[in-house]
């Protein structure tokens, strides 16, 4: 099981507060955390705890936090033949995690805005290996059209998660991908329509599968998952646990899901690995340090598993 992320990397700046300082004001925060991040190395990560052999293709900077990241990525088992290196700052992310275990993130993308077609083209061969390619948004538009071009002329599966949202992307520049996993906003932002209930997560969803997109998964948080395609839609609920740190939990769905439809090629069966998976993830602080080995996951959820 081969799959190629082309995404972004981030250090995150996790500062556990117990509420945002208002303008001007200074508040203390309790508690802080450092460790590796951004949508694209959260996602690689994921998929290479629980086995799958992952290519990632991104840009890291010309300072420390790029050591951390690289070494990071080597630590996790991940290929770094096309982890490239940029004169510029590494991508960060300060977060706020607030009392309710709910999370603020500001993304400073710094390397990752270099991430180019030409580079892409660079890891085609590696690229052309694997059985999926994922993306999310926080690499320039034109690389992830680019990718998703390379990905239909070489005939390999897409998965975009379109985060974080932006105004600026085109559905009619994102044809033919196999699953595109969007959060309410996100989908909302998408399909032009609003997104308050399920009737209206379903009617959004039609106008991204009426694009060419084959299979909507949108992510709804605390409330599970919901899968929309040609012939109807699935609802997996969340799997309850008491969070305490919700950052990366999306991330960690995303990779699991991957990882487990590219082992099995069953849809539900994969969303219900991955609501299990995220929900784990939010019982530990931080973003891949709360992600669990596969081993560890499989233990953990043995019973559960059995009836996915
Ligand atoms: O999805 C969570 C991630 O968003 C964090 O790791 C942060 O780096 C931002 O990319």
């Amino acid at each position: 099981m081969s799959i190629a992320v082309v995404g972004s990397n981030m250090v995150d700046l996790i500062s556990y507060i117990t509420r945002m300082p208002a303008e001007g004001e200074t508040v203390e925060a309790p508690d802080f955390r450092m460790g590796c991040g951004g949508k694209g190395a959260n996602q690689a990560v994921t998929c290479s705890r629980l086995g799958s052999t992952v290519t990632m293709v991104t840009r890291v900077g010309n300072d420390l936090f790029a050591d951390t990241t690289i070494r990071n990525f080597e630590d996790n088992g991940i290929s770094t033949a096309h982890v490239l290196r940029t004169e510029a700052t590494s991508g960060v992310a300060p977060i706020f995690v607030d009392p309710d275990s709910k999370n603020s993130i500001i993304i400073v993308k710094g390397a990752n805005a270099h991430l180019s077609p030409s580079d892409v083209d660079a890891a085609r061969e590696d690229i052309a290996r694997c059985s999926l390619i994922m993306l999310q948004l926080e690499v320039p538009l034109e690389t992830v059209y680019h990718t998703i071009e390379l990905g239909n002329e070489l005939g390999i599966p897409v998965l975009l998660n379109p985060a974080p949202a932006s105004p600026e992307l085109r559905l009619d520049r994102i044809p033919g991908a196999e699953f595109v996993m969007p959060n309410e906003t996100e989908l909302s932002l998408l399909s032009g329509m609003p997104v308050e209930d399920r009737e209206d997560v379903e009617k959004a969803a039609q106008v991204l599968l009426a694009s060419g997109i084959r299979n909507v998964i949108v992510t709804l948080g605390s409330k599970g998952a919901l899968w929309v395609h040609e012939g109807g839609s699935t609802m997996v609920d969340a799997h309850r646990v008491d969070a305490v740190d919700t950052t990366g939990a999306g991330d960690a769905f995303i990779g699991c899901f991957a990882h487990t439809w590219v082992e099995t090629g069953d849809i539900e069966r994969s969303m219900r690995t991955a609501r299990l998976y995220a929900a784990d993830s939010v019982t530990r602080h931080g973003t891949q340090s709360s992600y669990a080995q596969g081993e560890e996951f499989r233990a953990r959820f043995a019973e559960q598993l059995a009836e996915v």
